[in-house]
């Protein structure tokens, strides 16, 4: 059977495009080194709540207008289900699964992870307006998927620091 040429011309087409990805892929490895979490990320999904920090979910002060945000996420919710944290402060949001693949977007925020067994999740975000956010698991995760959010109070600047003795 003989090839036409606009088929010999769509299979040049598909090995250039074949060839630039498979390029991109290792300049993006070997030049700008990105790669998935090493082990330092990972956790045993079984034993979430007694690794810390997850055996200790909430809301915890770093540093100075630093908060860290701990979560854990399970069908069909995340505990703590709701947080308070300060407008203005640097908040690092650690998360993982102990079950199944979720999501967690925080709405009307840039801030999106997956949450992935095995795996935690970690980005930053600071809060300019005080008010209420909604934590939306946007992985379908099954039957429970549309009930799963969670909630964040952010309260006027530097309202809550956590008590510290001094
Ligand atoms: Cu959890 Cu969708």
């Amino acid at each position: 059977m003989k090839a036409h040429s606009y088929e010999k011309a769509f299979l040049g087409a598909a090995i250039v495009v074949l060839l630039a990805c498979m390029g991109a892929l290792g300049f993006a490895t070997f030049v700008h080194g990105i790669h998935l979490p090493g082990i330092a990320g990972r956790i045993d999904p079984a034993m979430v709540r007694t690794t810390p920090p997850f055996d200790q979910p909430g809301v915890q002060r770093i540093g100075d207008n630093a908060y860290r945000a701990v979560l854990i996420a399970s069908a069909w919710s995340f505990n703590p289900p709701e947080i308070r944290v300060p407008a203005g402060a640097e908040i690092t949001f650690t998360v993982t699964s102990t079950d199944l693949l979720h999501g967690f977007n925080i709405e009307g925020t840039r801030l999106n992870m997956m949450l992935v067994p095995g795996q935690i999740s970690e980005n930053r975000y600071t809060f300019r307006e005080p008010g209420e956010y909604t934590i939306i698991c946007h992985e379908y995760c099954g039957l429970g998927h549309h009930t799963m959010f969670g909630r964040i109070i952010v309260t006027e600047p530097d309202v809550e620091p956590p008590a510290s003795g001094d």
